[in-house]
């Protein structure tokens, strides 16, 4: 059985993995596990069961008790009972998370239920030990970050405490030194490792940053790349040239035909997609002398939900719909003629282009 695919984020408080992470996992159809509000919810426990939360020991004795998971809908449940999303990202109990996260036994006892959680499957994992302790052989690892002031300002952005939200430089302050406590711990400290990829957020778009993510998630682990189009890829692939017959079972034998790009041949638009009536869709995009096409299936035209292909990798979407491949400079390219398809032509918005320009810098870099 393949190995499942893991990525894995770290970083600090504020710099954007929740909805990065949440994104990516949606749109690689796996499973996002938020190791923080497993802490957050052990925290809660903490502070109602009426114990001295000055005392490690009881603390770590409350925690050690608890089984904390997801219910189906991705709420953080102890002992099978769903918490209360507001109640455990309230700042009371986010300024007493330290007393479990730094406490070896607590964390012990929380990574050992993350690792069970995410056992043979393949997920997105955010949180400060996530490359370092929970998933070290995760195939992708990225610290993801901000600046200080971006990072203040997008929590204040998103307060959800009662009463109004507090000022840029208090949310600031408070950030500082949940970075000092994250980054100082002596077990399973936020530390940005080697072989993690660094990406400062500061700018870019989710959708940007997302796709950067997947895209590099691709080139380590060409599942990413199945998982994603799953429903739709049911003929064949290869990575060789010439021409390759396919079959899908129902329509018979298809003939692809391989070849060089020409000129003539080179898809013209950046800012397009097409699309067939289905809602299947494919487009292109020319930068210097590589196209990248992508294909996948979306409800409007120009909503992007495909996913691009790998360089050199072709793969038949549909008989009698949209082929796709990626084209480099020089490499084969591969398309099928299609009958009976209605071209319905749509501009990306901006959102899509910027996660196309993500997807460019990965694979097709200048
Ligand atoms: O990601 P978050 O802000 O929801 O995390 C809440 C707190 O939990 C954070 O201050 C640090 C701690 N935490 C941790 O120590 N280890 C993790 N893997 C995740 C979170």
């Amino acid at each position: 059985m393949a190995r499942p695919l893991v990525i894995a984020i770290d970083g600090p408080a504020g710099a954007g993995k929740s909805t990065v992470a949440k994104l990516v996992a949606k749109r690689l159809g796996i499973l996002r596990l938020d190791t923080g509000a497993m802490y957050r919810a052990a925290t809660r426990a903490v502070l109602t069961a009426g114990i001295d939360a000055d005392d490690p020991v009881a603390v770590a004795a409350v925690v050690g008790r608890l089984r904390i998971d997801f219910s189906a809908q991705g709420a953080v449940q102890i002992d099978g009972v769903a918490q209360d999303e507001t109640a455990i990202r309230s700042p009371e109990n986010t300024r007493e998370v330290w007393r479990v996260a730094d406490h070896p036994d607590c964390r012990a006892h929380l990574v050992a239920q993350q690792q069970a959680i995410v056992r043979g499957r393949d997920a997105v994992i955010e949180g400060r030990d996530a490359t370092t302790v929970i998933a070290p052989d995760a195939q992708l690892k990225i610290y993801l970050d901000a600046s200080p002031a971006e990072r203040a300002r997008r929590r204040v952005g998103d307060w959800s405490g009662s009463g109004s939200a507090p000022s840029v430089e208090d949310v600031a302050d408070e950030i500082a030194e949940r970075d000092r406590r994250d980054q100082t711990r002596s077990f399973g400290a936020l530390k940005r490792s080697d072989e993690a990829l660094h990406l400062i957020t500061d700018g870019l778009s989710t959708d940007g940053v997302a796709a950067t993510i997947m895209a590099h998630a691709v080139q380590r682990h060409p599942f990413v790349l199945e998982q994603a189009v799953a429903d739709q890829v049911i003929v064949g692939r290869s990575r060789q040239p010439g021409y390759v017959a396919v079959a899908d079972g129902t329509a018979g034998a298809w003939r692809l035909g391989l070849t060089n790009p020409t000129p003539q041949r080179m898809p013209g638009s950046t800012t397009t997609v097409t699309r067939n009536r289905g809602g299947r869709q494919a487009g292109t995009l020319v930068q210097g002398s590589a196209v990248l096409v992508f294909a996948g299936h979306a409800a409007e035209p120009g909503h992007l939900m495909a996913v691009p292909m790998l360089p050199q990798t072709w793969y038949v979407i549909e008989p009698g719909a949209w082929h796709a491949c990626i084209q480099a400079h020089g490499t084969i390219c591969a398309w099928a003629e299609t009958t009976g398809i209605v071209e319905d032509y749509a501009p990306l918005d901006s959102q899509r282009q910027d996660e196309l320009a993500a997807w460019l810098g990965v694979l097709v870099p200048r």
